[in-house]
């Protein structure tokens, strides 16, 4: 049998040499939590973590779909490209700055954000701009877990989360398709929010890279693209960020953007979504079927005005 040095090591083995030992990581970090073996067939290697009662009962879109029909731009505008050439992602070492209004700004790597918390399973419905649906299982920790950690000052009043740039991996960033790096932003009392979560894996494995490796965020009563991935800086500001997609299309886009049957995007009807996997279509529920729990941090708001 060859023996190889270290340096011969071909980077397709180094690509899941990784993954394996992310794996370790996250099944390190899962230890005690409840395998409660809701999908025994459909989840990962590490097992569906703890279960929570903000999940959906709704069936989970299957694995295949979840991971092969992706927006993520940074890797191409079509459907099928993050799949395909996001495996080159570099996603160790990995760290994330919080700072801003703030009284104390830390930089902290993934290892130790993932401990802050038990990782939680919420299965939440994701509905994008476009008219479509999936349902995922998430595993991740309250947005809040990280938030409080930098003792945020009075003055702050929304939060910036900034995303990953890596030219020489992500095509989509050598092209001006989108004002790099991908920006959201979120009101302090909704990404405080308990639904809000920041996931670092799904199916009970940990995240793809196509779907946002190695941590991304999650805001199930927002359309899809308010839950940026592969996140790197989180910052406090007193003052509405402007969002890559309020940047490119400001006629389309506002920084609201939570779902709404009643308000159309200029291009798409948002009172009915095809479920990714299903024929027919269904109807669009109101804050995706999360109004019970968000629907009072609107109160007073003009709902029809922020798209
Ligand atoms: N985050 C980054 N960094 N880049 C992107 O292009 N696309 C958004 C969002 N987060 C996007 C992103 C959009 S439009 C959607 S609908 C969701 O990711 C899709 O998440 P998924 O591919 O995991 O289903």
């Amino acid at each position: 049998m060859l023996i190889r040095r270290p340096d011969d090591i071909r980077p397709s083995e180094i690509t899941s040499r990784c993954l394996f030992e992310r794996r370790r990581e996250f099944l390190r970090l899962s230890a005690g939590v409840a395998l409660a073996g809701i999908f025994p067939s459909a989840h990962g290697a590490l097992g569906p973590g703890r279960s929570s009662s903000y999940s959906t009962s709704e069936t989970p879109t299957p694995l295949k779909h979840v991971t092969a029909y992706n927006n993520y731009y940074e890797f191409g505008t079509d459907k099928e490209d993050p799949a395909r050439t996001a495996h080159g992602l570099r996603v160790r070492p990995w760290t994330i700055s919080i700072d801003g209004l703030v009284r104390q700004p830390k930089t902290l790597g993934i290892e130790d954000i993932l401990k802050l918390a038990p990782l939680e399973e919420r299965i939440y419905r994701l509905r994008c701009v476009e008219g479509w649906s999936m349902v995922i299982p998430w595993l991740g920790i309250p947005v809040s877990s990280l938030l409080k950690l930098v003792e945020p000052l009075g003055s702050a009043k929304y939060v910036e989360f900034i995303t990953a740039v890596q030219p020489e991996t992500m095509p989509g960033t050598r092209t001006r398709v989108l004002d790099w790096p991908y920006t959201e932003g979120l009101r302090l009392d909704e990404a405080m929010h308990p639904l809000s979560i920041m996931a670092a894996g799904l199916y009970g494995d940990v995240l793809p890279n196509q779907n946002g490796a190695p941590l991304r965020l999650v805001v199930p009563w927002k359309y899809g693209f308010k839950s940026g991935k592969s996140i790197v800086r989180i910052r406090f500001t007193d003052k509405e960020p402007r969002t890559s997609w309020v940047k490119s299309a400001p006629q389309e886009y506002g920084f609201y953007s939570n779902v709404n049957p009643d308000v159309d995007h200029p291009r798409w009807s948002q009172a009915r979504e095809r479920r990714i996997g299903e024929f027919s279509k269904r109807t669009t529920l109101m804050f995706n079927g999360y109004a019970e729990q968000v629907g009072q941090l609107y109160t007073g708001m003009d709902l029809r005005k922020n798209f």
